[in-house]
């Protein structure tokens, strides 16, 4: 299969899931003793001065990854003021770290070069699975000591090979790029702002290099990536990767808040996800439908680069008949496409949102990917 063929399947179909390898029970005790140390910011090695955020070639997970109780508050008061914004990211933070450590795992040098890739693929994705180790430290460490420091949960990705492994990195990425432009809208410190930008600009790394070496295609994205500003609702289309009940009871709920949308996706019967063509709508979650009032006119609300771009759309008769709409035509062929259904133009708050984000990526092929 083409990566062509492959991109759209994953993007489309639901692939089996792995299961990540278990969480260590033994010892669950002194683990959880390990943990509580991580609330001094100045215990273990230090992003940005240590080499295992970079160079930890082994198997097992990059520390602080394989301490993975939540770290408890250590002072009585009210907290940071920028404190949720942190726990949210450090909760998505635990999704990505453990995507790349599963792949470290259950992959090897050769997996990667039968699956036709480089051979530094392997190294690359450790390299990138110590510089996620390394965000969860530095995430941790922005959450001041009257709050809790959410600990992993289980976790389901969508992948069952190298090569559905790295498509699905290069969503999760450019994804992380887009979802940090709205994050950053939420901090209140500027220091918290200008530690934001960084975090995207090492996942724009990331995602340049698979573009590149993977992909083989041009990895510019056009002049600028898209920003999407209700970062909370990219969280919230997460949750299908995380084990229903597998996250400790001391974690705040992920997403805070949490508008709990329907998941937005496009039909399994897709050809293109290119500006210009046109899909059928799919709410993914069956537990979780829409809701639309008789007679009140929806929006399909496409965000890209700076702009979004509103498209009516008929829900009259859905779910009876699906619903189409067109991606606008106007829009480059470059990093990705924010969708959402709204009841009004432009979608200016996030309560006029009624489902989605879904995340359309267009390179490196205009084919896909739902998603998140
Ligand atoms: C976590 O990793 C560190 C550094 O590799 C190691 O010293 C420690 O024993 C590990 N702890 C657990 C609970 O795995
Ligand atoms: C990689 O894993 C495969 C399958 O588990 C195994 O056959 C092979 O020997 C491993 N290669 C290396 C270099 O460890
Ligand atoms: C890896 O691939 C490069 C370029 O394809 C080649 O020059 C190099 O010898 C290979 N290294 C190993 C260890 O196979
Ligand atoms: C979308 O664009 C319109 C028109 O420029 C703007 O009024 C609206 O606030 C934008 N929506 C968001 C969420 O930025």
């Amino acid at each position: 299969m083409g990566v062509k063929q492959f991109l759209r399947a994953c993007a489309l179909a639901s692939l089996g899931a792995v299961a990540l390898s278990k969480p260590i029970n033994t010892h669950r005790r002194a683990a959880f003793f390990e943990a509580q140390k991580l609330a001094d910011p100045a215990y273990g090695p230090i992003p940005g001065e240590s080499a295992i955020f970079n160079t930890n070639w082994g198997k097992a997970p990059t520390w602080p990854g394989n301490l993975t109780d939540p770290i408890l508050p250590t002072k009585k008061g009210p907290p940071g003021v920028d404190d949720q914004v942190w726990q949210n990211l450090l909760a998505a933070e635990w999704i990505i770290f453990s995507f790349y450590q599963q792949a470290v795992e259950i992959f090897n040098e050769s997996s990667f070069i039968a699956a036709g890739m480089p051979n530094t693929t392997y190294q690359r994705v450790k390299e990138i699975r110590n510089n996620e180790a390394g965000h969860l430290r530095i995430f941790q460490n922005q959450i001041s000591e009257t709050s809790v420091k959410p600990g992993a949960c289980k976790y389901n990705f969508p992948y069952h090979d190298p090569v559905s492994f790295l498509a699905l990195a290069t969503v999760l990425e450019i994804s992380s790029m887009a979802f940090l432009t709205g994050l950053v809208q939420q901090v209140k410190l500027d220091h918290a702002k200008g530690a934001m930008m960084s975090i995207a600009e090492t996942e724009a790394r990331h995602e340049v290099w698979q573009l590149m070496d993977i992909w083989k295609v041009n990895p510019l994205g056009g002049p600028s990536d898209t920003v999407f500003p209700y970062a909370n609702e990219v969280l919230g289309s997460t949750g299908n990767l995380m084990v229903p009940g597998s996250c400790p009871k001391e974690n705040p709920e992920y997403p805070s808040p949490s508008q709990h949308l329907p998941a937005l996706g496009a039909s399994k019967n897709t050809k293109s996800l290119a500006p210009g063509a046109t899909i059928d709508l799919t709410f993914t979650d069956p537990k979780n439908q829409p809701k639309f009032v008789p007679g009140k006119q929806y929006y399909a609300v496409f965000f890209h680069g700076l702009a979004n771009a509103t498209v009516p759309i008929e829900t009259c008769d859905w779910p009876k008949k699906s619903i189409s709409v067109t991606i606008p035509a106007k829009f480059e062929e470059k990093g990705v496409i924010a969708t959402v259904i709204a009841d009004t133009p432009g979608a200016p708050k996030k309560e006029t949102i009624v489902a989605g984000p879904g995340i359309i990526l267009e390179q490196p092929e205009p084919l896909g990917v739902k998603l998140l």
